[in-house]
């Protein structure tokens, strides 16, 4: 039997190279899902040297046959979402028929964004360093009964009375607590109207077409964005997203039947980096981490900023493979460490003098825990757009078998570089 269903997901801080094995996946599937986040994702795809980076899009867009739905767990900021659709426009991608938004989806609106950047200063140096999109503030006032969702913006009047209500919430704060610039509420208004016109043909009932999708047999990816250590819930809070990053937020923007979900890709970059702050055991401050973040071109796709890098740490990624009941791993960017004379990967932690082997949710307890490794011996040879596993060193080898022994996981997929074919595959999820 052929399986129809798959997430993809990541299994770190974010950053595993998600973007660029669903676009490898997708070359044989109907539909691919984004299902939570917002446009603090960035996903890269490298075709044959041309670099496409998509925020809000699924990583499907560059195949002609799939359908990419965008489900209502996904916050919205119009503005941005016509932004990158132009710029694939500008590409010469075309997809009018082959992208449909949830009206379900809440929209980010510039008081969001105003509220994430006043709230970061305010924290000053416990800023969580967030990427200042308003994501934040936005997934807040869904919880709260208050945000305004797609659906919304298509009753102009309905539109006013909540904006004034919701928008005077925002400024009172902006205004009295962070003694910042309050944001203008017409101007808002006439924006959303100006953004939500061209955007209208694309808005529908993302989770009907799905199940019609799904009954019809079509084979269907759902893309995860950040990564379960961001996990509201699951991750290094407060140093988290605002989203459950996990196969639990697909579930509940999806309304998904958890049985029918056949494969589940957790994806694992070879060494560990982490863009923001909070706890981060296994960051190298030495030469290794510099080789790491130069070699691995370690700076955000959405924000620029230089990423934390360090060994990897399988402690939590046990915990993330049980979360998201991983079946297959995905290990990305083992080009990366070609070169590197040795090899360390946490296994464990040392936490006020006692060995512990799982990694506590708590940041104030996570970052007492002096990471415990073991030493890999590297290897010299260029793994680099390798396509078959028998050519890999003996040494990536075993650093590879290590990891799949340690996880009890299969590790089904190495990706060697950032190209779209650069992918050995051992046991293809999603058959
Ligand atoms: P995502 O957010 O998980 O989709 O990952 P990003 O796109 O933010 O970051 C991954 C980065 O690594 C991008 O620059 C990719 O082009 C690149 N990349 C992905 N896979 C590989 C790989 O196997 N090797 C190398 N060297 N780069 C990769
Ligand atoms: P992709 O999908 C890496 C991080 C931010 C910050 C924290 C909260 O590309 O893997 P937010 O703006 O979400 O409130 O910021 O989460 N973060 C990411 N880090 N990759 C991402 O997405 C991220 N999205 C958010 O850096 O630490
Ligand atoms: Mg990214």
């Amino acid at each position: 039997m052929t399986d129809k269903l798959c997430l993809v997901t990541g299994l770190q801080w974010g950053d595993e190279g998600k973007g660029a094995i669903v676009d490898f996946l997708a070359h044989d599937v109907s539909v691919v899902v984004r299902f939570q986040g917002g446009h603090n994702a960035g996903h890269t795809l490298i075709i044959d040297g041309k670099k496409t980076v998509l925020h809000l899009i699924p990583s499907g867009i560059l195949r002609d046959q799939v359908e990419c739905l965008i489900s209502g767990g996904v916050v919205v900021s119009l503005p941005d979402l016509q932004h990158e659709i132009t710029q694939l426009n500008d590409a010469e991608v075309s997809f009018a028929d082959r992208l449909y938004i949830s009206m379900n989806c809440p929209i980010i609106l510039s008081s969001h964004k105003s509220l994430d950047l006043a709230r970061e200063k305010a924290k000053g140096k416990d800023a969580i360093g967030t990427t200042g999109r308003g994501i934040g503030p936005a997934y807040e006032d869904k919880i709260g009964r208050r945000a305004i969702k797609i659906f919304d913006t298509l009753n102009p009047d309905r539109l006013r009375d909540k904006l004034e209500d919701l928008m005077d919430w925002h400024n009172f704060q902006l205004k009295h607590y962070y003694h910042d610039v309050v944001c203008d509420v017409s101007k808002e208004y006439d924006n959303i109207l100006k953004y939500v016109e061209p955007l209208k043909p694309y808005f529908v009932d993302t989770n009907q077409r799905l199940l019609k999708h799904i009954e019809s047999g079509k084979k269907i990816l759902f893309e995860g964005a950040q990564g379960s250590m961001l996990d509201i819930d699951l991750g290094t809070y407060p140093y988290v997203t605002s989203s459950n990053t996990t196969i639990a937020g697909l579930l509940s923007s999806t309304g998904l039947n958890p049985k029918k979900i056949n494969d589940i890709v957790g994806i694992l970059k070879a060494y560990t980096t982490r863009v923001g702050g909070g706890p981060f055991p296994s960051e190298l401050h030495d030469d290794d981490g510099k080789f790491l973040a130069e070699k691995g071109n370690e700076f955000g796709s959405t924000t620029g900023r230089a990423r934390r890098c360090g060994w990897l740490d399988l402690v939590p990624i046990k915990s993330a493979v049980m979360a998201n009941a991983v079946n297959h791993i995905c290990l990305t960017k083992i080009d990366v460490l070609d070169g590197m004379s040795e090899i360390k990967i946490c296994t464990g932690y040392r936490l006020n003098g006692e060995l512990i082997d799982y990694a506590p949710t708590l940041s104030d307890i996570y970052s007492n825990c002096q990471p415990v490794y073991q030493s890999f011996p590297g290897w010299s040879e260029k793994t680099v757009g390798l396509q078959e596993f028998d050519r890999l060193p003996r040494n990536a080898k075993d650093y590879i078998n290590f990891i799949q022994s340690y996880l009890n996981v299969k590790v089904s997929l190495v990706s060697t570089g950032p190209e779209r074919d650069a992918v050995i595959v051992i046991d293809r999820p999603f058959k």
